[in-house]
Formats: C-alpha cells, sequence, structure tokens
C-alpha cells in the first residue's frame, strides 16, 4: 500500500516560490481504486510522479509496502529504479494509463 505523510513539492522560481503539493496526508490500500482529480496546476502530476518514485518531496515521506521510497541518495534511488523495483512495482498497480490522464 501507498502512505504519503505530509508530503509537499516546493519550487523555487525567480519571482518567489511555488507550492506545487500542500503538505498532503493520505493512504491507498492495495486493490484500492483512486482517482486524483482537480484542476491544472493543482498538484496531481507532481503527487503521482512523487507515489511513482520519480520525485522526492520537499518535505513529509512517501512509503511504498512499507518501504520509504526517498530515504536513500540520489544514486541509490536511481539503483533501486535500475532493479526496477519501484517502477515495476507501481505499475503492477495498473495506473499506467490513469497517471497520463490530464
Ligand atoms: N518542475 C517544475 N518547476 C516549477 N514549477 C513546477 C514544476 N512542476 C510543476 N510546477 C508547478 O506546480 C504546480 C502543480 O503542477 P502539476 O503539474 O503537479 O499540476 P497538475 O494538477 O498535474 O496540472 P495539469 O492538470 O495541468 O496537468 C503548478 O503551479 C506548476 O506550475
Ligand atoms: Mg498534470
Amino acid at each position: 500500500m501507498f502512505r504519503i505523510e505530509n508530503a509537499s513539492k516546493r519550487y523555487g522560481h525567480k519571482e518567489g516560490e511555488v507550492v506545487a503539493l500542500a503538505p498532503t496526508t493520505l493512504e491507498i490500500g492495495r486493490g484500492e481504486f483512486v482517482a486524483v482529480v482537480g484542476p491544472s496546476g493543482s498538484g496531481k502530476t507532481t503527487l503521482l510522479s512523487m507515489l511513482g518514485g520519480m520525485l522526492a518531496p520537499t518535505s513529509g515521506k512517501v512509503w511504498l509496502d512499507g518501504q520509504s521510497l526517498y530515504d536513500g541518495t540520489v544514486a541509490e534511488r536511481a539503483w533501486s529504479r535500475r532493479d526496477g523495483d519501484v517502477f515495476k512495482r507501481a505499475r503492477r498497480l495498473d495506473w499506467g494509463d490513469s497517471l497520463d490522464v490530464e
């Protein structure tokens, strides 16, 4: 199951800071079907990228089946992806198509 706890994402810009995702806590159980909906710019892609192991949160934690996804260094995470671990596990949830629904 996925669990994110107080996960947020902020980007620095010349004009200041953009909050891509305000601190968010949620759990998605195995077999649960979840639709992420919201207006453009509300953080859907940001959230799904975090769950997919592709985007480290600025703050907070992301777990997949009890394993914290962003504890290691970038190199360690790249290695984990090379193993296909996080990616395959995320794909096995069959979210491939819904991830791209904009
Ligand atoms: N790499 C980035 N650098 C700077 N700002 C970003 C970056 N990615 C996203 N943002 C900003 O973060 C906010 C959330 O973006 P995100 O792409 O997650 O929204 P979205 O809900 O997927 O939007 P859409 O429906 O248009 O796909 C937006 O204000 C966006 O401009
Ligand atoms: Mg998007």
